[in-house]
């Protein structure tokens, strides 16, 4: 059994999706819905007996310890986190919340709960934190490639507590002996995506006919990966990764955003054109710059690659042209996922897994 947090939200859901169809072992989901969560991306999965659910939030460890208790995993995959850079400038309360308190809480619940278990059991078990290029900063246009002895240097509020979990990852292993595996991969596209993060929202924003806001001079690079291709590189980690050890992940495919926004443009253009005619590069604006926007990231993948065998199966022209129809073939996930009634829905439908695990004397 694998314990997912987060797996209600974009890489997380992909991840079981791609776990399930690739494995008989059993999956729990541990996600407090919060805006990014979305339960409607995990719905085929709704009578598998392999898949289970509970509403938790990670900074509550007493909860946290009660389901371990209750599943036993032989590994968690510690996804949740607040994960949009704009939102981070605008409130960085929550950052520091769920990504740094989050993560203590969850490593001090593994750790207490290790404890109980005997040695061999102890040594097998995994903590395998998902983390973020972001932690290494911005690179200048001839800089080489982030490697995992890249100095950390996070400049958004994001990064920053991206940084702080996996330096608290990290200290649990060397202090404690909890055995962690950090992989710090580069921007992810595909499916299941909320539509705030620039390949979505472009796509949302151009059937909608609404202006493409492009920030700043639209040349910062990113190095996008296919969603799929990470949950096949964090397989791997699991499988055959190091404890101790962090894996760069990424696609070695570096874009500029003006040169994203034109791609998805010409895949609808050609996908579904507009009635008014014309191109969607029409409705590209460009706007003001996100305050601190980092100019570059790019991953050197040599130590996945060449230890654990891992490369991605997707190009960008494959990987996004497969987006694009996904949302268009999607649209009501989208629809739902931005509207509200969707959230008081889960309020009521779902309360929370901490008020059931308790009463239920699942802690004992
Ligand atoms: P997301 O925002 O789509 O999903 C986050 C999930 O975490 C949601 O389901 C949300 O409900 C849940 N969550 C948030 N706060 C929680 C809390 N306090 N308790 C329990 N659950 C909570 O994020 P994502 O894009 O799927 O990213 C997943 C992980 O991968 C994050 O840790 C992120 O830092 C990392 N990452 C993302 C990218 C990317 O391009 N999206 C790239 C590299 C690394
Ligand atoms: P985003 O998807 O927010 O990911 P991150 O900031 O974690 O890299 O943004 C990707 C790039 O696209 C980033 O350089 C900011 C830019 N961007 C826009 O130009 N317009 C937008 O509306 C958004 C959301 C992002």
């Amino acid at each position: 059994m694998l314990l997912i947090t987060g797996g209600a939200g974009f890489i997380g859901a992909n991840f079981v999706h791609h776990w399930l169809g690739a494995n008989d072992e059993p999956v729990r989901v541990l996600d407090a819905l919060t805006y990014a969560g979305n339960l409607e991306s995990l719905a085929a999965l709704r009578d598998d007996a392999r898949f289970g659910f509970d509403r938790v939030d990670i900074c509550d460890g007493e909860a946290i310890a009660a389901l371990l208790r209750r599943h036993r995993p032989r590994a968690l995959l510690h996804f949740a986190a607040e994960s949009h850079v704009d939102r981070s400038i605008h409130g960085p309360g929550d950052f520091v919340r769920t990504n740094v308190q989050g993560t203590f809480a969850l490593l001090e619940a593994v750790r207490g709960w290790l404890g109980e278990l005997d040695p061999a059991q102890r040594a097998a078990f995994r903590f395998l934190h998902v983390s973020t290029d972001e932690v290494y900063g911005s690179l200048q246009p001839h800089e080489p490639a982030f490697r995992e002895d890249t100095p950390y240097a996070p400049n958004s509020p994001y990064a920053a507590s991206k940084a702080a979990s996996d330096h608290l990852v990290r200290a649990w292993h060397h202090t404690y002996g909890v055995p962690v595996l950090t992989t710090n991969c580069s921007n992810n596209y595909g499916p299941y995506q909320f539509p705030e993060k620039l390949i979505p929202l472009m796509i949302h924003h151009a059937l909608a006919g609404k202006a493409l806001p492009v920030y700043g001079d639209g040349c910062n690079v990113r190095d996008w990966l296919y969603v799929d291709d990470h949950c096949r590189a964090i397989a791997r980690v699991l499988e055959a990764g190091r404890p101790g050890r962090t894996y760069n992940v990424g696609g070695r495919n570096e874009v500029r955003n003006i040169d994203v926004v034109h791609t998805v443009c010409d895949l609808l253009d050609e996908l579904r054109p507009r009635a008014a005619g014309g191109s969607y590069r029409q409705q590209i604006a460009f706007v003001a710059d996100r305050p601190g926007h980092d100019r570059r990231y790019a991953i050197d993948a040599a130590r996945i690659e060449h230890e654990l065998g891992w490369t991605p199966r997707e190009t960008f022209a494959s990987g996004l042209r497969r987006t694009v129809q996904w949302y268009l073939d999607n649209q009501l996930w989208v629809d739902h996922v931005a509207s509200g009634a969707y959230r008081e829905w889960v309020d009521l439908q779902y309360g929370s897994a901490r008020d059931e695990v308790l009463r239920t004397g699942a802690a004992s």
